[in-house]
Formats: structure tokens, C-alpha cells, sequence
């Protein structure tokens, strides 16, 4: 079966309503003509309303890019699915790289996030990916392993079909160093190996692997071209107009 590349744009703590909506409409503008691939844009929480009002029944939808397990009450600071859902979220990002190193997100905390995302019907991009250190170590698989089974705990096969995965090696993140294409496919195809081993082929097959790490209008064509690697999740190039369509074009 053949997976539809699906790329991404994470503006992370970047741009106002005003800024982000004036970015919403200019991609809404260039990329109206193709459809070949899914395109989401995860602007901040305070920018949701304004990126989706300029996005109405574009091809474009939008992500969250973190989300509380709870449905609301005494949680100073924090959003739920369902409130992101009627701000006219279709995505959410779960387990960010960023989230990880500053703001104390485990493997748990990943999982909790997940399933209240399900419970709220929000499609998923969860992020997985090994330091530095962890990759000079050689203990990369091991590290994409616990992290991805730590995330997926009492799931069940079907609820896959809501997931994107991304595999975002951390060494490569806002560095504008990117993995080879070689390098990404060899984690891909290791985390669709997990992924058929425990829920089977077919969902193995379906699931979508996003690469994220300095993806840029050069290099997404080569990336994106390795038969695992199956779209993008992309920060920096995302605030550009211009970057991010050139990427969404390169997709297969
Ligand atoms: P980058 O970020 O493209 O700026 O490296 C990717 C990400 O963090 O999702």
C-alpha cells in the first residue's frame, strides 16, 4: 500500500496572531495548485484560532504542539484535546525533542499525552530521537526503541491509524546539521521493523515516518525520496514561506 507523504511545519515559540496569520495565508496562496501530499501547520497555542480561521477549506490543517492529558479543571497553563479540537486543531505533536530536554517530558508523560490525543480524536505526529552522545555511543536503536514502546504502551493496532511518527534525531535539530538520507532510512526502516513486530504488518505498512532535523528546500528532495522516510517535520524552513512550499513540492 502506498503511504501519502505528509510534511509538517513546527513554528515552535515563534510569531504573533497577526504574524501567524499573515504566514497562513501566504502558504495557503502557494501551495493551493498540488495535492499530493497531507500539509499541517502546529503554530503556538495562542495562534491556533488565527491560523485556523485563515486555513478554512484550504488543504492546509492545523497542529497543536503539545497537549495536556486532562479535559480541563485547576491546571494553570495548560490545554486539553478537546480544546484543541474546537480551535480547529486536526493534529497534535507529542513528545517534541524541545519538550524532553526543557520541559521534563518522559516516556510516560509521552504516553499519557497520546492517549488523551486519541480519546480526543486528534491525529498524532509523535516524536522520537537519540542525543548526540547517544548516537556516537551506538545506542541509537536502543533509544529510539524504549522511547517508541514507552509512547505506544497499551495501544492497540487500530489506534495506529491516527499516528505519524517522526524520527528527529536531536544532534540534527535547529543545527543545520541534517542525517544522510542513508542514515534516516536505516532508523526508519529499524522503527517500522518495531512497529510490524508489534502490531503487525499491514499497520507497519500504513504508518507514516516523518524526518525531522534541518530539513531545507535542498536537501528535501534526497530525504524524502528514501522508501521509509515518508514526509517531514520541519521547524526552522517552516517559518519561511517560500522554504517550507519548496519542501511540501519535494515531497513524493
Ligand atoms: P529544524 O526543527 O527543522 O529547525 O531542525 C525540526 C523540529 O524540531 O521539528
Amino acid at each position: 500500500m502506498a503511504r501519502r507523504s505528509f510534511v509538517a511545519g513546527n513554528w515552535k515559540m515563534n510569531k504573533t496572531p497577526a504574524e501567524a496569520r499573515a504566514l497562513a495565508l501566504e502558504l495557503r496562496q502557494r501551495l493551493a495548485g498540488s495535492a499530493k501530499c497531507d500539509v499541517a501547520v502546529c503554530p503556538t497555542y495562542l495562534c491556533i484560532a488565527a491560523v485556523a480561521e485563515a486555513l478554512r477549506g484550504s488543504r492546509i490543517a492545523v497542529g497543536a504542539q503539545n497537549l495536556y492529558w486532562m479535559k480541563s479543571g485547576a491546571y494553570t497553563g495548560e490545554v486539553s484535546g478537546p480544546m484543541l479540537v474546537a480551535a480547529g486543531c486536526q493534529y497534535t505533536i507529542i513528545g517534541h525533542s524541545e519538550r524532553r530536554q526543557y520541559f521534563a517530558e518522559t516516556d510516560e508523560t509521552v504516553n499519557k499525552r497520546l492517549l488523551a490525543a486519541l480519546d480526543a480524536k486528534l491525529q498524532i505526529i509523535c516524536c522520537v530521537g537519540e542525543t548526540k552522545d547517544e548516537r556516537l555511543g551506538n545506542v541509537t536503536e536502543q533509544v529510539v526503541k524504549r522511547q517508541l514502546e514507552g509512547a505506544l504502551a497499551g495501544l492497540k493496532a487500530e489506534q495506529l491509524a491516527a499516528l505519524t511518527l517522526a524520527y528527529e534525531p536531536v544532534w540534527a535539530i535547529g543545527t543545520g546539521l541534517t542525517a544522510t538520507p542513508q542514515q534516516a532510512q536505516e532508523v526508519h526502516a529499524f522503527i517500522r521493523g518495531l512497529v510490524r513486530a508489534k502490531f503487525g504488518a499491514a499497520v507497519a505498512e500504513a504508518l507514516r515516518i516523518q524526518y525531522g532535523g534541518s530539513v531545507k528546500a535542498d536537501n528535501a528532495k534526497d530525504l524524502l525520496s528514501r522508501p521509509d522516510i515518508d514526509g517531514a517535520l520541519v521547524g526552522g524552513a517552516s517559518l519561511v514561506a517560500g522554504d517550507f512550499e519548496a519542501i511540501v513540492k519535494a515531497a513524493k
